[in-house]
């Protein structure tokens, strides 16, 4: 969208406004952004803004997130129907059921979550703090909520833990298949996989390399390959390509078609309109800052 920078600077002025972007938004946006990152590092980012209004460019847990952890500043969704599936794949009645049936047990949510789900929760957790997080919990029994792909990835490191799942999982992610990866490595003997715990365990087991989006970045900045193969939300191919110039990326994930709804003129749209701000409870909000918290204390 031509004029799109220019505009944005001048809106971010007007509404003293900081703009975050996940890997997985469009490129011009990522572009154009303030901050970019994986949920982790954004969920910091936030927290540490000092502007009045935060413009989240991502799926609604990330504005979610960013309004518990900034109740008084405003936070505007681009798209507010931008949504996480797998965010929706737990509810808060079995998450009361498994703590009244298990003892010495912590319930641990991914970011990828409602704030309803969070409420419930003992600490949350992202894709890059997972294993560090759990490890650090006293509690024996982990009921790991709603990804079981990335349930199943802590679990392989933390064999002294009794993991409990839900069933949960992410559409995109679990939409990757070993024989199409397995394939590709044919196709490309030399190329290093790069993989997101959220795929499935057999994907996992086939990759070279498994981690946030931010890690996967890290490994192709650091690694020796000239090729790689990606297995996750193929948006973070622009970043991929904008460090590691000359190296050849290769997608073998789908899209994310809620990512994808966060475009520059909806971003543009919201900070002129103030629209799409996130409001929550008072009550919802202080129940699901506890968890996030920790996780931000226990990460450090
Ligand atoms: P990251 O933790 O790598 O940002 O992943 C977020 C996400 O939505 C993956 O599908
Ligand atoms: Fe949710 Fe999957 Fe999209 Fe990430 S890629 S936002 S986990 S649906």
């Amino acid at each position: 969208m031509e004029g799109f920078g220019k505009e944005l600077a001048r809106l971010k002025e007007r509404e003293d406004a900081v703009v975050l972007a996940h890997y997985y938004v469009d490129e011009a946006v990522q572009a154009e952004a303030d901050f970019v990152g994986d949920s982790y590092y954004l969920a910091k980012a936030a927290a540490g803004t000092g502007k009045s209004t935060i413009v989240f460019c991502g799926v609604r847990f990330m504005g979610e997130s960013a309004k518990i952890l900034n109740p008084a500043r405003r936070v505007l969704l681009p798209d507010p129907s931008a949504d996480c599936a797998m965010a929706h794949m737990a509810d808060p009645a079995q998450v009361a059921a498994a703590r009244a049936q298990t003892d010495d047990l912590a319930v641990v949510c991914y970011i990828n979550s409602t704030a309803q789900l969070k409420a419930v929760s003992d600490v949350c957790v992202t894709s890059s703090n997972a294993v560090k997080i759990v490890a650090a919990l006293p509690q024996r029994n982990i009921l790991f909520i709603p990804d079981d792909n990335l349930g199943s990835f802590v679990q392989k490191q933390l064999p002294e833990k009794r993991f409990h799942f839900l069933g949960g999982h992410c559409p995109v992610h679990t939409a990757v298949r070993a024989e199409d990866v397995a394939a590709q490595k044919r196709a490309r003997p030399r190329a290093a996989v790069l993989t997101h715990p959220e795929c499935r365990p057999d994907i996992r087991a086939l990759s070279d390399f498994v981690g946030s989006t931010a890690e996967i970045i890290a490994r192709a900045e650091a690694g020796a390959e000239e090729e790689y193969i990606v297995c996750t939300e193929p948006g973070v191919l622009y970043e991929l390509r904008r460090r590691c110039p000359g190296r050849r990326f290769y997608p073998a994930a789908p899209v994310c078609g809620d990512m994808k709804r966060v475009t520059p003129e909806r971003v543009l749209a919201c900070l002129r309109e103030g629209r799409g701000e996130v409001t929550l409870s008072d009550e919802l909000a202080a129940a699901a800052r506890r968890p996030l918290e920790r996780m931000l204390e226990l990460a450090k």
